[in-house]
């Protein structure tokens, strides 16, 4: 593994040049208040130019990223980000501009924001948007604090949130925190809600369904109409995870399906980089009547001239510093600006063909317990792999000693040792069936060779971690 610089530090090596001095010696205690001073030279490394580029390279080179590899990772997605996004969001009339700037002097910012919550809202069939959530947990807190404040206006006490098992983890969590109480909904075996087992547990004490379309198994609800509709005869509301937007977008608007709010991670659908939950970008699109409470301020057109509006008396108040996650809105807004409508639909169609694809010739191998078919992500079970002592956790070792970052596993928890595969639309057919071919070799090596597996991985920097440790005592710091 490569040494950090403090180490590779050597007393006079110099890597950087500060240019003269042309302004004249200043006392710096004469500017800084003594309580501001350091009592020792701080120990900083000590490297060569071309020492520090080495080092930054071969950090670089241990990273997995997708430039370098197949991605297969279900649920969290890695899409591929076109480096020319990046490029657009970094040209310097963007990059520097300061959020304290007056409005007159950011115009061409506002006018982006604006267009994007349009698009946005295009999209998705809803009326209007934020832009401020960093990621899309927060977005989906975000659209609680918005159910809270509606249901409060109207007087009504309503306090639960029906969950169901098929969501992703932040759903009940985010409900929680919001101060709701959360009602889980089992879903069937093919994963499937069936309205009857909704019916069971509505009561005029449920503010909203937290939906999830297609779901974690990546399976769409066929009953969504009649889900969306007992919803609203009952006086609640809906929400839709837009985190799987990716496999809908062109094709069906969530606002058409009945969901009243939406919040979508830019990072799965419109191509920006997932930070680990942040920052990101989780937009919350809302309906009419759920507009008068969303964060403030507000961006307003008059006229051509974009203008904050803060006086929003019903607003939920600020979820976020400033104005949203901003780079990450542009890139997002690149990303459509050149794909257009039939491109993003195309997106779509192609991430379903790659998913349908490979699962066709994977479940041939392993159960694939939500069906045949799926959207634009599907399950597979290790199941039958613990007959010869090998766990689905070993399989993911050993795909990275084939260099694969390793799929989701273990989630949706109703499937037993899940393995959850997205490929995304971007994946050749030859990517495609390379990474088949390695796991199909994967699930040979399990029968005869398991120790391969329970061992792996022996080709990365550094081998089995103890995963509990690494996350309850991670060491941060040298
Ligand atoms: C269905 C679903 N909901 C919510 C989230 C949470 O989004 P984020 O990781 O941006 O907080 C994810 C994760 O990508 C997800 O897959």
């Amino acid at each position: 593994m490569e040494k950090i610089l403090i180490e590779l530090s050597q007393e006079g090596q110099i890597g950087y040049s500060v240019p003269e001095n042309d302004m004249g010696e200043t006392d710096i205690s004469k500017i800084l208040p003594q309580k501001y001073m350091r009592a020792t030279i701080p120990k900083l490394p000590q490297v060569s130019e071309p020492d520090l580029r080495r080092h930054f390279t071969k950090l670089s080179q241990l990273n997995y990223s997708l430039t370098t590899n197949f991605y297969p990772l279900g649920s969290c997605t890695m899409k591929y980000n076109p480096p020319v996004n990046e490029k657009i969001a970094n040209l310097p009339g963007l990059r520097y501009l300061h959020p304290y700037q007056p409005e007159n002097t950011v115009q061409g910012m506002l006018e982006i924001l604006y267009e994007l919550q349009d698009v946005f809202c295009q999209i998705t069939g809803m009326d209007n948007m934020t832009l401020q959530p960093s990621a899309g947990a927060q977005g989906e807190f975000t659209g609680l604090l918005l159910i809270r404040a509606y249901f409060k206006s109207k007087n009504e006490r309503r306090n639960k949130i029906i969950v169901p098992d098929s969501a992703h983890g932040t759903n009940p969590a985010s409900a929680k925190i919001a101060g709701f109480e959360i009602l889980p909904l089992h879903s069937e075996p093919d994963g499937h809600i069936d309205p009857a087992k909704l019916k069971e547990i509505l009561t005029d004490d449920v503010a909203a369904l937290m939906l999830t379309a297609p779901n974690t198994l990546g399976v769409f609800e066929k009953d969504i109409l009649i889900l969306t509709d007992m919803m609203h005869k009952n006086g609640s509301l809906l929400y839709y995870d837009g985190a799987n937007l990716n496999a809908l977008m062109g094709h069906a608007r969530p606002g058409d399906l009945g969901f009243d709010i939406i919040h979508i991670n830019l990072h799965k659908t419109f191509s920006t980089p997932h930070g680990g939950g942040g920052p990101g970008a989780g937009p919350v699109g809302v309906k009419k009547a759920l507009e008068p409470f969303l964060p403030k301020p507000v961006i307003n057109k008059n006229k051509n001239v974009y203008s904050f509006i803060y006086d929003r008396p019903k607003s939920i108040g600020k979820v976020r510093s400033f104005y949203g996650n901003i780079p990450v809105l542009i890139k997002a807004y690149c990303y459509i600006k050149a794909l257009g409508r039939e491109g993003l639909k195309k997106v779509s169609e192609q991430a379903v063909i790659n998913a349908n694809y490979l699962l066709a010739i994977l479940k041939e191998k392993l159960p694939a317990p939500a069906g045949d078919r799926c959207m634009h992500e599907f399950i597979l079970s290790g199941k039958p792999l613990n007959k010869c002592g090998v766990k689905t956790l070993d399989v993911a070792k050993r795909l990275l000693d084939y260099g694969y970052y390793a799929p989701t596993i273990y989630f949706p928890l109703i499937i037993e040792e899940a393995i959850m595969i997205e490929p995304t639309e971007t994946e050749s057919k030859s990517t495609l069936d390379e990474f088949a071919r390695v796991l199909i070799n994967i699930l040979e090596e399990a029968q005869n060779t398991p120790d391969l597996l329970k061992n792996a991985p022996q080709n990365t920097p550094v081998s089995r971690l103890n995963e509990v440790e690494a996350a309850r005592k991670p060491i941060l710091r040298w």
